[in-house]
């Protein structure tokens, strides 16, 4: 799974590049990770989202040898997809799947994707071991997941916040990036990153604060599923229509959290970093182009916001009122009853959390949340089937 593609492509040397004079001081290379944590056509947005960011930093002149797009790849051809071949992640929307790199598709597992974090980072050490480049690079990582306080949720395991926060202690030890940003979509999404340092230049913003969902957004009657995540489109539409070359990270957050009014969008870390352009993260700077403003898309009067953990049952219940087969109603009213169980359980789960997180001995909860997690994941399992 973890191809050698990735480290076949040490491109553009900044060692060379640094002996003459340059328009970016800075140097180095871009590189993006962008991680979809969920399978299954109820979670269509997630990778909706994720083979959308990949889009962004393609277009904006990041080759794909420096682009590891993590995704279960489960939708394109999908038996529930009246478009196959085609991801969109907007009403009427563009396909979005097109050219999506495929080096980490299937069980996109929580260690797997740390090691591509630290896979992204051993490139740039053999960069410096090769004497081609330093530990000049920037890197944007981009999470859409399901999520529960210090916890982002893969098919079958979750990604604790402690391993998270290693996994970047780790690179900035190691000198693995000049500067990383961080955005992340998840409920709780505060939660990862609220304990990030200000002085190991990183900068993240999450669609939610710690204690709170984030949400879904573009029902689709067609498809039967929500196309994306609220937070998500707004930073990706917002950079689909600004010339990135001028807005900063700080403005792009400022729009951001205007826009996703069903959340509160946070920001950590170094927080003057936010002073640098998008495009320094979201782009290659000598290959980009600004869009024009006629590729401006018309407004969306109604995006159908849902809080994610609903999401399921609020498919279910649409599925139901459109449904005239008695014997569909029936299949479908099970398949609500089973939700209803796996809702049961995950607000136990956040509930026991909460507690540990209060500094309760977590000895005496720890089995009923091993069970929990177990029966969770079972139960999430039998659902994305
Ligand atoms: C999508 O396109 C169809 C057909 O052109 C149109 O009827 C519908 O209103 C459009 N939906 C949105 C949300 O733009
Ligand atoms: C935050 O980032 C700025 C800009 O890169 C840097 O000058 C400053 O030293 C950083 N702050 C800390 C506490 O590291
Ligand atoms: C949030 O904004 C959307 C689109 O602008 C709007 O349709 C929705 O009613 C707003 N929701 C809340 C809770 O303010």
């Amino acid at each position: 799974m973890h191809q050698p593609v990735l480290f076949a492509l040490l491109g553009l040397s900044i060692g060379l590049v640094a002996g003459f004079p340059t328009q970016e001081p800075e140097g180095g290379k871009h590189w993006v990770l962008i991680v979809a944590g969920s399978n299954g056509w109820y979670n269509y947005r997630h990778q909706a989202d994720a083979c959308h960011a990949y889009q962004i930093v393609h277009k904006n002149g990041i080759p794909d040898e420096q682009i590891v797009v993590m995704m279960y790849d489960d939708l394109a051809q999908n038996e529930a997809n009246p478009t196959p071949g085609v991801v969109i992640n907007r009403p009427n929307g563009s396909d979005v799947y097109a050219g999506v790199p495929k080096d980490y598709t299937g069980d996109v597992s929580a260690p797997t994707q740390l090691f591509a974090l630290k896979c992204t980072s051993e490139l740039l050490n053999q960069c410096l071991s090769s004497r081609l480049c330093g530990p000049n690079d920037f890197v944007f990582v981009y999470f859409t997941d399901h999520g529960a306080p210090g916890i982002l949720a893969f098919p079958n395991d979750d990604l604790q916040v402690k391993d998270l926060q290693d996994a970047i202690t780790y690179m900035h030890e190691n000198r693995k990036y000049k500067k990383m940003v961080f955005y992340v979509e998840a409920c709780e999404s505060g939660s990862m990153m609220n304990h990030l340092p200000a002085d190991i230049d990183v900068y993240a913003t999450t669609a939610a604060n710690p204690h709170e969902s984030s949400y879904a957004c573009y029902y689709d009657e067609k498809r039967d599923t929500y196309l994306g995540d609220w937070y998500s489109v707004n930073w990706m539409e917002d950079s689909d229509a600004e010339d990135l070359t001028k807005e900063t990270l700080l403005k792009q957050f400022k729009i951001v959290r205007s826009l996703t009014n069903t959340s509160h969008v946070q920001q950590y870390g170094n927080k003057t970093l936010a002073h640098m352009k998008v495009i320094a993260f979201q782009g290659n700077p000598s290959k980009y182009t600004p869009p024009s403003p006629s590729t401006n898309r018309p407004p969306i009067t109604n995006p159908d916001l849902t809080p994610s953990p609903d999401v399921p049952l609020a498919i279910l219940k649409r599925k139901l009122m459109m449904s005239n087969d008695i014997r569909v109603a029936r299949g479908l009213l099970m398949e609500i009853n089973v939700h209803l169980k796996y809702e049961y359980a995950l607000r136990h789960l956040y509930a026991l959390v909460n507690l540990c997180e209060r500094g309760y001995p977590a000895d005496s909860h720890k089995t009923s949340m091993q069970y929990i997690f177990k029966k969770c994941s079972q139960l999430s399992r039998i659902n994305a089937q």
